[in-house]
């Protein structure tokens, strides 16, 4: 990785995780095991790679720093929820998260569950909430969208084809894109587009943001596919062979590791493309397309 780009990930990553200890301070109104079953989970770990894309995308226009920063911590809060609950026995049933054992081992179960609950509705509470210089009606439209991303018939939706495709006859390869779209490119496409939400963008630019994250989150599950049977446990902070456990349909059911590797590239290039339409492509954005294409966690 490219030590530039380390070092801007890593200053972002700073950000947040100060804005999420601020979040998760412990309270007298929170459940002292749940308020510190909810710190264990967010605090300390993860790339913040979903923080970073909201806070690249909305380079591109005149937002208040304190409001993206908001918008970010609710973004990973959702992603922590999901990775809580993607842990659980009767989901992935994996006991290495982000290199310590899983919430529902560290905790147990039931306090995993509560987890992944608190998690998300703080996330909601969170964008809902105030901010400094937000029209209420791109609030509503900000709120709307996330809802929808990581709802049913988005990373909820994706979840459950997913879990399926352990259980049945697989999927085609039609179906597992749809369900890569839905389990991990919706959020990861929200974060592209907040910053043009609240700023009321055209839908040019809305579309090439939301074309931007789409194809980036698409070659995201295809590296993490890819990982999880050629990555380094001590490195991605997770078990490889996962999918395989579980009988999962992945990429790799359809392409060998240099077929997947163009398939990923095609979506990289894709993705950078659609930013034509702004006057200039920050290095950045670059960056981030290039980690992704050759990430080693
Ligand atoms: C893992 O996401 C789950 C997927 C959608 C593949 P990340 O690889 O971004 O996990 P962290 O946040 O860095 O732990
Ligand atoms: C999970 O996909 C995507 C989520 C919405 C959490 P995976 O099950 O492949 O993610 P990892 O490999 O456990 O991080
Ligand atoms: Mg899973
Ligand atoms: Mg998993
Ligand atoms: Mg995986």
């Amino acid at each position: 990785m490219d030590d530039k780009f380390r070092k801007s990930l890593q200053f972002t990553a700073e950000i947040i995780e100060k804005s999420l200890e601020e979040i998760l301070l412990p309270s007298p109104e929170v459940d002292k095991i749940l308020n510190d079953a909810m710190r264990y989970s967010v605090l300390g770990g993860g790339k913040r790679l979903r923080p970073f894309l909201a806070i690249e995308c909305s380079s591109f226009f005149d937002i208040d720093n304190e409001d993206i920063i908001k918008i970010s911590s609710a973004i990973e809060l959702l992603h922590v929820y999901s990775l809580v609950h993607d842990d659980l026995p009767a989901i992935d049933n994996d006991d290495l998260r982000r290199g310590k054992p899983s919430s529902h081992k560290y905790f147990d179960e039931a306090t995993a569950i509560l987890v992944g609950d608190g998690l998300q509705t703080l996330a909601f509470e969170i964008l809902s909430g105030s901010f400094k210089s937000i029209e209420p009606k791109n609030q509503i439209e900000l709120v709307n969208l996330f809802s929808n991303m990581v709802g049913n018939k988005g990373m909820v939706g994706g979840q459950a084809i997913d879990i399926r495709s352990s259980q049945d006859k697989g999927l085609s390869l039609d179906d597992l894109l749809k369900m890569y779209k839905m389990k991990t490119a919706n959020l990861i496409s929200f974060a592209c587009q907040a910053g043009a939400i609240i700023s009321n963008a055209d839908d040019l630019r809305r579309g090439a943001l939301r074309n931007f994250g789409d194809n980036l989150g698409l070659a995201f599950q295809i590296t993490d596919d890819i990982l999880d049977v050629v990555g380094d446990s001590g490195i991605i902070g997770k078990k490889t062979g996962s999918d395989l456990k579980n009988n999962k349909t992945t990429f790799l059911d359809y392409y060998d590791i240099d077929q997947s590797r163009l398939e990923i590239n095609k979506y990289c290039d894709y993705s950078i493309s659609s930013l034509s339409v702004f006057d200039e492509i920050p290095s950045t954005l670059v960056d981030v397309v290039n980690f992704v294409k050759e990430r080693e966690f």
